[in-house]
């Protein structure tokens, strides 16, 4: 029988039962809920709003119930319908008459959005922490690779000189913003709504506050409509996913082109690849692969959330047990993609002899040239159009800027000098830029350092 089968003279269809169940879904906020509950016959208990005694039988029976269902010893019923009715159930079942008390000045409505944001809160902590630690790797990774050059691209078309170190910072750069996000949205977010009722508050005189302290939110909400309604969290924390599965996807697709023959950068380790299943020479980037495609079903789970609320009027709608899949997907999505990804990159092996052979082709040393004149004085727009007529010669003759004769610079502009090779070298290319944020080695190390402070003031806000 329904717990609020009440005023209801016909049993519900079996068809519906199904449809409204959500239990094969929020099962996994057990933990969250038990909480929650004990958290509330606590308080009950401690205002005297229910005996002493009673909640003390409840707390424990909550307990041990939370055990049992921990060692896989419990079964849930649909036709308890949610996690919410199942664990009263269970309660009631276990206890009889005084699990029956339980649920005084508590409405499901205030249950769930408690659960939702316990549970929500728990997700964020566990996947900034998983962030951090795909940051060490980079990070440590970057300082193994100070000196090793490669071109850096705009377009995709070969554009300046930089070192793999200081590219794997603008990955960790990408990622320090995903955990900066991941905190804001904590901070944001960490109410408590438990005392709202269904969205009237209660006549009972509870303790939001004690409730709120037990459970550990660093505030209560400010409304009883607001907060039984409100999903912002998880539209928010879908948001903060959504970015970074972009930013997985960009560093995935950069794999995949790397450990291309055509690039050749790099080679993924065995135990990161897949072969074919007709080709035998094929070894390919499943693993980055899927990650850019999963990246699809993240904004998919955003975009579903922020199309269930849109047009749900104040308080609660049973639209909203639509947000938990969403989120649930997203969660997993984000946390699978993080259990794979970071040693995909730790085990790659990167040949060096082939970026900087690539780095080598492609006057990504112009600039430097435009810059050796503008140096001896020369206007840099005009230096600019020195240095292009000089590629375009090269092209036409099969130099490169380093091998092309001093005298064929001389009879371009005067100002060269024979230290125009040491000038336009790779190595003075990456190690005299020097700019804050640059690719010279020592700045990079500022920036690794930086990275490793970052992270570690960030992952540790709460
Ligand atoms: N299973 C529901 C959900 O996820 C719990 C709240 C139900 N409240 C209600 N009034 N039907 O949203």
């Amino acid at each position: 029988m329904k717990l609020w089968s009440g005023r209801f003279s016909k049993e519900t269809d079996e068809a519906v039962n199904d449809f409204n169940s959500s239990i094969h879904f929020d099962s996994r906020m057990f933990s969250e809920d038990i909480k929650g509950s004990i958290a509330h016959a606590s308080m009950l208990g401690a205002v005297g709003i229910i005996d002493t005694a009673e909640a003390e039988k409840i707390v424990a029976c909550l307990e041990v119930l939370l055990e049992d269902i921990k060692a896989g010893t419990v079964q849930f019923s649909s036709s308890a319908e949610d996690i919410h009715m199942n664990v009263e159930t269970l309660l009631t079942q276990r206890l009889g008459e005084t699990g029956k008390r339980l649920h005084t000045a508590r409405s499901r409505n205030d249950q769930v959005a408690l659960d939702f944001r316990m549970y929500t809160k728990n997700s964020i902590i566990s996947i900034r922490t998983d962030i951090a630690r795909f940051v060490d790797v980079l990070a440590d990774l970057a300082e193994e690779h100070l000196h090793t050059i490669m071109p850096g691209y705009t377009h995709l078309q070969r554009a300046q000189p930089i070192t793999l170190g200081h590219h794997l910072c603008a990955w960790s750069c990408m990622l320090l913003r995903d955990i900066s996000r991941l905190s804001d949205c904590l901070k944001r977010m960490d109410e408590m709504p438990l005392g709202s009722g269904a969205l009237a508050g209660t006549t009972f005189p509870i303790d939001r506050d004690a409730v709120r302290k037990d459970l550990g939110f660093a505030r209560l909400t400010q409304n009883s409509l607001d907060a039984v309604a409100d999903r912002d969290f998880a539209v928010e924390l879908l948001s903060c996913l959504s970015l970074h599965m972009a930013h997985l996807s960009r560093m995935s697709e950069e794999i995949i082109l790397w450990t291309t023959a055509e690039f050749g950068f790099a080679e993924l380790d065995d135990a990161y690849s897949t072969g074919s299943s007709i080709m035998p020479q094929k070894k390919n980037p499943d693993v980055a692969e899927l990650v850019r495609g999963k990246t699809g079903r993240v904004y998919g789970d955003l975009t579903a959330l922020l199309t269930v609320i849109k047009g749900l009027p104040l308080a609660y709608n049973k639209d909203l047990q639509e947000d938990k899949e969403a989120l649930f997907d997203a969660v997993d999505t984000v946390k699978l993609c993080l259990s794979v990804m970071p040693n995909m990159i730790k085990t790659l092996t990167f040949k060096p002899a082939v970026m900087r052979d690539a780095a080598s082709k492609g006057f990504l040393n112009a600039t430097d040239l435009a810059d050796y004149l503008v140096r001896k004085s020369m206007p840099f727009r005009e230096a600019y159009t020195v240095s292009g007529k000089l590629v375009r010669l090269c092209i036409e003759t099969g130099y490169t800027l380093e091998t092309l004769p001093l005298e064929v610079y001389q009879l371009h502009c005067e100002l060269f000098t024979k230290d125009v090779y040491e000038a336009i070298s790779l190595e003075t290319c990456v190690n005299e830029r020097k700019s804050i944020g640059g690719p010279s080695p020592e700045r990079v190390l500022e920036q690794i350092a930086y990275i490793r402070r970052e992270k570690t003031l960030l992952e540790n806000i709460y």
